[in-house]
């Protein structure tokens, strides 16, 4: 559910036209719903009725500080993976004690900032992670709020870049060394042992999965308690697919998939969702800018490309493409639709079936606002696009189209002589 709607025809985001916005704000264009990201917060929320619920939303899917402070404001917590992402949303307003810090690779300039804000807890994916924090714990003479990542090895039958839960990938802590980890853990006197995490994959379309996943993860909650510790949050991580193309479960049947086995755990329950909060929230909007007709194919020629968005190539994504203006009849032809990058994977669809473009025509890609715009990359020299919020009649410029002068802001121009000693 989206308000992103045809009235008369003609593609509105909320009630602005597109053409409109894009007339404006000029394309390539993300284009995000208030009223979009609303619902879905609230959807989730009440998704787990009265059950005891921390969401973090997984601010890696998309992070414009606008969007953060929304969020903060709906009172979600955040799930953050860097520095970078603790600095956007504290920066944003969110509560330190509502943020988790996940990822196998935290550095010590990381760790030490995540103590010293007092965030809930750090997700530990290894063993040598959890000796760092307890020594950047001791020596900052805190106490580390800590979790265990578990990687439960199962297959989430989602794409392999970005299927986590299974013991080949790098994440988590190994099932069978989980209670070895603990174990060690207890005896290290600055960390404080609250909780136990994990995260499947991403963009699950079936509820199997995470059923597994509840399973594995209360039979270790059940085993520390016999070994008498207490845990006080469980981290289910995120996952909970869109429908691009094929549906997906409604987070009402994927609550109730994990409240079956959870619920009755006595933990608090945290979630760590990102692409169902924002992907159906988010369009890209590009213009078409040349019709190539080859002897084997035709090409629709667009300025927006893999720099803006990357999912297509990155993980043979489906993304829908609908004409912003659809008043004309056209008759419906089958294209590859490109971009101007300088290579062949530059493409958002291929042999793709759509009422035919023309020239100077606008293009709305679809369920963009999730992994979109914060994959956007500067490659080939190419500004990276403005983001605007939408809400209701109002349109928010919440990032500025980059300039040229951006692209080469940190560059100083070294002079080195042509003619140096080789
Ligand atoms: N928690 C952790 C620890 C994660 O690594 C992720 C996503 C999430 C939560 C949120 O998962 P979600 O609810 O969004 O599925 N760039 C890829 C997706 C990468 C997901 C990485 N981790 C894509 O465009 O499909």
């Amino acid at each position: 559910m989206n308000y992103f709607e045809y009235r008369n025809r003609v593609l509105h985001a909320e009630d602005v036209p597109v053409s409109e916005i894009a007339a404006r704000f000029g394309t390539p264009v993300y284009i995000y719903s208030a009223r979009t990201l609303r619902r879905h917060f609230r959807v989730m929320r009440e998704a787990f009725g009265g059950a005891d619920l921390l969401i973090c939303y997984a601010m890696k899917a998309l992070s414009n500080l606008s969007i953060l402070q929304l969020f903060a404001k709906m009172g979600s917590g955040f799930d953050i993976v860097s520095g970078g992402e603790l600095m956007r949303c504290l920066k944003a307003g969110a509560d330190p004690k509502t943020i988790v810090f996940s990822g196998v690779g935290k550095t010590d300039d990381e760790i030490t900032a995540a103590l010293k804000t007092g965030i809930l807890m750090i997700n530990v994916e290894s063993r040598p992670e959890l000796h760092r924090i307890a020594e950047i714990a001791a020596r900052l003479k805190l106490r580390a709020p800590v979790s265990l990542r578990v990687n439960p090895d199962l297959d989430p039958h989602t794409h392999p870049h970005i299927s986590t839960g299974h013991r080949t990938s790098k994440f988590g802590v190994p099932l069978s060394e989980i209670f070895d980890y603990y174990a060690d853990a207890r005896t290290l006197s600055s960390l404080e042992v609250i909780g136990l995490s994990t995260h499947i994959g991403s963009q699950i379309t079936e509820l199997e999965p995470f059923t597994e996943a509840t399973g594995k993860i209360a039979g270790i909650v059940e085993g520390l308690r016999a070994d008498g510790l207490a845990l006080r949050y469980l981290d289910m991580g995120g996952g909970l697919g869109i429908p691009y193309q094929e549906e997906s479960p409604p987070p009402s049947e994927y609550a109730a998939a994990l409240l079956k086995r959870l619920g009755g755990l006595g933990l608090k329950l945290i979630i760590e969702p990102g692409r169902m909060m924002v992907g159906n929230a988010g369009i890209l909007v590009t213009r078409v800018l040349y019709i190539k007709d080859t002897d084997v194919k035709r090409f629709v020629v667009i300025d927006g490309a893999m720099n803006d968005l990357l999912r297509p190539v990155l993980y043979e994504a489906y993304h829908e493409i609908r004409p912003v203006d659809a008043r004309a009849s056209r008759p419906s032809v089958t294209a590859d639709i490109v971009g101007p990058v300088c290579e062949s994977g530059d493409f958002f669809a291929q042999a793709r079936e759509i009422p035919e473009p023309h020239p100077g025509d606008l293009l709305a890609v679809m369920s963009a606002g999730a992994y979109g715009f914060v994959m956007a990359s500067n490659y080939n020299s190419r500004p990276r696009a403005a983001e605007l919020l939408v809400d209701g009649r109002q349109v928010h410029l919440i990032r500025h189209r980059e300039t040229f002068e951006d692209l080469v802001r940190g560059e100083p121009l070294v002079d080195v002589p042509a003619d140096g000693n080789a």
